[in-house]
């Protein structure tokens, strides 16, 4: 695997690449990285010639520089990981090399950021568009792989594709669980050990409305999914939002082949956790 820390390295590397026609998937992340990231390098590694992944804590997609701060930067292990997974180059910038003499863009997106995620976090996914936008023009791939974890990421990059013209294709890849059923996330290792015990049952409680679903209203559904959570003191409900699957405007009643999904946000131990279930 090679390791590239500045953008001339990468972008010698994919020039080379390029020439002799081999395709390209990437797998864009912020390191801290587990077994659901893992779930995405196994299919980038499948269904491209070559295998690209980046690490970069990425500073202007985060509200709060605290947040930023804190995050896990594990980089011994991550090498270890990609390796294991059969990455070919993996792309470990500074923030000075990704933003160094640029400016920084600001992006739009419409109805799109201004729900859920968009509205609790002002900026956020003008930084998410501002980094991933420059990884596909220095990777040249031809595929990237997102996690349906984060729901509301992948539909404003899709956005981002089309504004800006790129031919590449954003493949969406499932929630990797634990066997108890919680999404894998960097933020789980924050959770103490009565916590981690309860996390699992926001799954439970997505699933459960889910099985109910032909017997309930939209509206039943969200009164379900936030009476459960009323009976566990533990969890703090941010938003549960039952929202179309690609305009993610919410929904109050279903048209015929409706796509549906809920996307839900939660405290837990001051630790804030993200989930979704499709309903349709
Ligand atoms: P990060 O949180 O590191 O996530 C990188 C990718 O892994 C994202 O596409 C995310 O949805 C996916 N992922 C995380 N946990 C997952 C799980 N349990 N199952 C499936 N996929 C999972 O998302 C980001 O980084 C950043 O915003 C980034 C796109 C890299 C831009 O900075």
């Amino acid at each position: 695997m090679k390791i590239c820390r500045t953008v001339e390295e990468l972008l010698s590397n994919v020039n080379t690449l390029k020439q002799s026609n081999k395709t390209i998937g990437l797998v864009p992340t912020m390191g801290a990285l587990h077994n659901g990231h893992a779930s995405l390098f196994v299919r980038a590694r499948k269904e491209n010639d070559v295998f690209i992944s980046s690490v970069f804590v990425n500073p202007v997609q985060f509200n709060n520089k605290e947040d930023f701060e804190k995050y896990p930067r594990t980089e011994e292990n991550d090498i270890r990981l990609l390796e294991e997974n059969g990455c070919d180059i993996v792309f470990i910038p500074t923030a000075e090399e990704v933003y160094g003499n640029e400016e920084i863009e600001e992006f739009h997106f419409g109805e799109l950021e201004q729900v859920m995620e968009g509205i609790q976090r002002p900026g956020h996914f003008s930084g998410v568009a501002n980094i991933v936008s420059r990884l596909f023009i220095w990777t040249m791939a031809d595929r990237a792989y997102f996690g349906e974890k984060d729901y509301q990421q992948i539909a404003i990059i899709k956005d981002m594709v089309r504004q800006k013209g790129f031919n590449i294709e954003i493949v969406p890849c499932p929630i990797y669980r634990d066997e108890d059923g919680l999404a894998t996330s960097s933020r789980n290792m924050r959770l103490s050990e009565d916590a981690r015990k309860i996390a699992p049952k926001i799954h439970q409680i997505l699933l459960n409305s889910f099985r109910q679903k032909d017997n309930l209203s939209i509206n039943q559904i969200q009164a379900y999914v936030e009476d459960e959570f009323k009976k566990i003191k533990e969890f703090e409900l941010e938003y549960f939002c039952i929202v179309d699957d690609t305009t993610l405007q919410p929904v109050k009643q279903r048209q015929i082949n409706q796509g549906i999904v809920g996307c839900i946000a939660v405290w837990l131990d001051g630790v804030r956790l993200i989930d979704i279930q499709r309903y349709w």
